[in-house]
């Protein structure tokens, strides 16, 4: 069953029923200023910060969950209803949802009365634009009122749901026309407040929550919307809103356009004021006068149109199957987009106001958006570095407000540091910026400690090198990849976080799957070295010679300690014990270790790779996607830590955790199998579910964490959407494996691996500062043409100054 189809013209999901399954969003914003917005207009905004500085409230596990900002109400006679459905829900003879590529319109209609509401947060101005237009299709004249409702969280969002004594003291509002500012806490150490404006004459508004609802009523039926009357209420203290009316006056056919617009102010401390009490408006006049007219609101949508097109633009593909466009095309990148903006703060399953930016996280979500904005991708590199501490180990996670470490949450997660040497290789594979690895960076953010990015990644490598265990296999810390190992941890009491928990860092412990990264990886950072010696603070000979070797010796170490038979071992535990093998009770076999050995090359040669993906593709792979283990834990273990506090099939115990599924895709792309690599992309790619939007509940154009797996009585039910680093290795796969478009240190390598049913592709990537047009068809000659020049092997060589470049492949 689906709620919606995919409008590929306008890059567009279009929703056609308010009743989605579980709240279906879009995130708004792609710099600074930022909302989720659901479909039904729920939502919240809030300026870099989702925790620090939030803008407008969001009920935590209320019903219905997406309730809150930008409420519209219309009064039109008899009628009200609300252009989003939400929050009035009165029936609607007309309603889609339309969310787009950093915008959502919704489109609605009730007795003769059309409304269309665009809400999107334009480039360069930190406030979100709702422009409500109103068109009376009937051939009498309409008395019409508008009344919108913000309700405003005082900044802290944490402080906000909990701190009540102090918060109902501090509110604070003004008004100056048809804007209504609110400044709680501008009057001591904020120097920031933000407003709520709309560019007609109100006639009447509300500020203060109580006044506005009626003390028994909800958003649903405000006591001042039924009674068509608003308080002209003035916030103090309690709960501060901003609510306007705006009186229209409709004849026959005609429209009326309103520009709503939600900002934020930012002030240098000596100018605050205008007065004792009065705020310095001149910020919020300034933004206000760019959204005042349709014209400028459309030229700023314009504006935003290219923005996504020049960023979308540099990988596209034209196949013979749409569901392959959309999701190459517009969603996937756009979800990396999403990543790189939020990474795991603000959705409906992050409250916004948990953890900072993951170390791993990071690290992998910048392969998926590098290509996009690789400027932005050097600086976050170079931020990801100066958290790393000086023994090549790495804070588990970082503010982004503040850039540095946090050290609440530590480090000790062994798999951390290798990641850096993934996402700077790839930017390096990407741009051609060697010249990066040259860049100082310093050391748990302590100025003074800085080296080179060159010998951060060093201290990467080396760390994996110093940390080995009995079977000569990495030390696997409090967990690597998959967070829910916690073999050193022991956790008997229920209050503690398995991920802070004190535990013993352990010298027993040990994981295939960072072996498996040390190989990988290990490699690229030797191959680094041979390539840019000059940027190396160290003897780069030595050191690609070291790696290579600890490489080869690790592969060794895999294929002696780390083989089981059918498969690869997972780990060993804090008693040596074996974790994913035919010898356990549960958890024999997990999928990890079968997509990253592979990926690294073990076995290939030897057979074990094959052997390996044989048994992922038996025992774990579902109509739904691959499962991460089997069979599930159906005990808790203080041995293995938080993997069985799950219940069987859900997240790390067993679900179909998105995230792995494109490695093993991968795989079988370099085992030169299409279409097991291919089953494993479309199983999981959402817009290949959509027929399904009722088994798998989550939004059919944007990734999930987690797929309740085989062993779970909701099997098929998606769960975490959007903020996944599935989002970056589903594009990694599907650009670089399965259309095989493969920046490489010695040019674009080209190497599709696409089942039998695709005759023929078009692909254009923009990789440097050449436009590759790349035609991917089936025949006898198989090889590579390049302006219609027969290449040895199938690396274009980067080619400075060239403009464009026609590649024609035979597969
Ligand atoms: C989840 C993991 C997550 C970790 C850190 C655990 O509860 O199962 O998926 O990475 O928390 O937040
Ligand atoms: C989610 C975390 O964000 C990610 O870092 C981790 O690898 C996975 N969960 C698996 O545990």
């Amino acid at each position: 069953m689906k709620y919606g189809f995919f409008d590929d013209q306008r890059k567009e999901y279009v929703i056609e029923t308010p009743a989605t399954p579980l709240p279906w969003i879009n995130y708004l914003g792609s710099e600074d200023f930022f909302s989720i917005i659901s479909q039904t207009g729920g939502g919240y905004s809030f300026y870099r910060d989702a925790k620090l500085r939030r803008l407008t409230r969001y009920r935590y596990n209320s019903v219905p969950s997406d309730t809150g900002s930008r409420m519209y109400y219309i009064a039109d006679g008899e009628a009200l209803w609300s252009p989003a459905f939400a929050p009035l829900r009165a029936p609607l003879e007309r309603f889609a949802c339309r969310h787009g590529l950093g915008y959502t319109v919704f489109e609605s209609a009730k007795n003769g009365l059309s409304a269309q509401l665009t809400c999107f947060v334009p480039i360069g101005a930190p406030c979100e634009v709702n422009h409500l237009v109103l068109t009376n299709q009937t051939d009498a004249v309409k008395e019409i009122d508008v009344v919108s409702a913000a309700e405003w969280c005082l900044w802290n969002a944490q402080e906000d749901a909990q701190n009540f004594q102090r918060t109902y003291n501090t509110g604070e509002v003004e008004i100056d026309g048809s804007t209504l500012y609110h400044k709680t806490e501008y009057r001591e150490r904020r120097n920031h407040y933000a407003f709520f404006a709309v560019n007609r004459e109100l006639t009447g508004f509300d500020t203060d929550r109580e006044a506005f609802l009626g003390r028994m009523n909800g958003w649903d039926s405000p006591q001042s919307v039924l009674e068509r009357k608003s308080r002209g209420s003035v916030a103090h203290g309690w709960t501060p809103i901003a609510s306007h009316r705006v009186h229209l006056t409709l004849k026959p056919g005609e429209r009326a356009g309103l520009i709503f617009v939600l900002g934020y102010a930012e002030l240098p401390q000596e100018e605050k004021w205008e007065a004792l009490d009065v705020i310095n408006k001149e910020p919020a006049k300034k933004l206000l006068s760019r959204f005042q007219s349709e014209e400028q609101v459309a030229l700023a949508l314009e504006e935003l149109a290219r923005y996504w097109e020049r960023l979308l633009g540099r990988f596209s593909v034209v196949s013979g199957d749409d569901k392959l466009n959309r999701m190459v095309n517009v969603w996937n990148q756009y979800q990396c987009m999403v990543t790189f903006n939020l990474s795991r703060s603000a959705s409906f399953f992050e409250s916004g106001m948990g953890r900072g930016m993951g170390f791993r996280d990071s690290c992998q979500d910048l392969l998926g958006f590098v290509h996009m904005v690789p400027e932005r991708a050097r600086q976050r590199i170079l931020d990801l570095a100066s958290v790393q501490l000086e023994d090549g180990s790495c804070y588990h996670q970082y503010q982004p407000l503040t850039k540095k470490g946090n050290a609440d949450v530590g480090g000790d997660f062994n798999d951390d540091p290798l990641w850096l040497i993934a996402c700077a290789a790839s930017y390096i594979r990407e741009t051609g910026d060697a010249a990066i690895l040259a860049e100082p960076a310093p050391f748990n953010s302590a100025p003074g400690t800085e080296a080179p990015l060159f010998e951060h990644l060093r201290r990467s490598a080396a760390f994996t090198a110093g940390h080995l265990g009995p079977h000569g296999l990495p030390l696997i810390g409090r967990a690597d990849w998959n967070d829910c190992l916690n073999f050193n941890c022991f956790s008997t009491d229920p209050d503690e976080n398995f991920q802070t928990a004190s535990n013993t860092v352990g010298e027993v412990a040990e994981s295939v799957f960072i072996a498996a990264m040390y190989i990988l990886y290990g490699k690229q950072f030797a191959e680094l070295c041979r390539r840019f010696p000059e940027y190396a603070p160290f003897d780069a000979a030595e050191q690609a010679r070291r790696f290579e070797t600890a490489a080869a010796e690790m592969e060794r170490s895999v294929l002696a300690s780390g083989w089981d038979g059918e498969w690869f071992l997972r780990a060993y535990d804090a008693f040596g014990d074996k974790i994913g093998s035919s010898e356990c009770a549960e958890g024999k076999i997990f999928i990890e270790p079968q997509g990253f050995c592979v990926m690294a090359g073990v076995g290939v040669k030897t057979g074990e790779a094959r052997k390996a993906l044989d048994s992922v593709m038996r025992l774990l792979t579902t109509k739904y996607g691959t499962c991460l283990l089997w069979p599930a834990y159906s005990v808790y273990d203080k041995r293995l830590g938080e993997i069985g506090s799950y219940p069987r099939g859900y997240k790390e115990n067993g679900s179909v955790f998105c995230h792995n599924n494109p490695w093993v895709s991968i795989a079988e792309t370099m085992l030169g199998n299409p279409e097991n690599a291919f089953g494993h992309y479309a199983r999981i790619a959402p817009a290949y579910t959509e027929d399904f939007s009722d088994i798998r509940r989550v939004e059919p154009y944007a990734y999930c964490q987690t797929i309740a797996g085989q062993e779970a009585p909701t099997q098929g039910e998606g769960k975490n959407s959007w903020l996944t680093g599935t989002a970056a290795w589903a594009f990694v796969n599907v650009s670089q494996y399965l259309l095989g478009v493969r920046p490489t240190l010695d040019g674009l390598e080209i190497a599709p691996c696409l089942p039998a049913a695709f005759q023929s592709v078009e692909i254009t990537r923009v990789w440097r500062d050449t436009k590759y047009s790349i035609t991917v068809f089936r025949g006898e000659e198989i090889g590579v043409t390049v302006d219609g020049q027969k290449i040895e092997g199938n690396i274009i060589p980067h080619k400075k100054g060239r403009k464009e470049c026609e590649v024609r492949v035979v597969i």
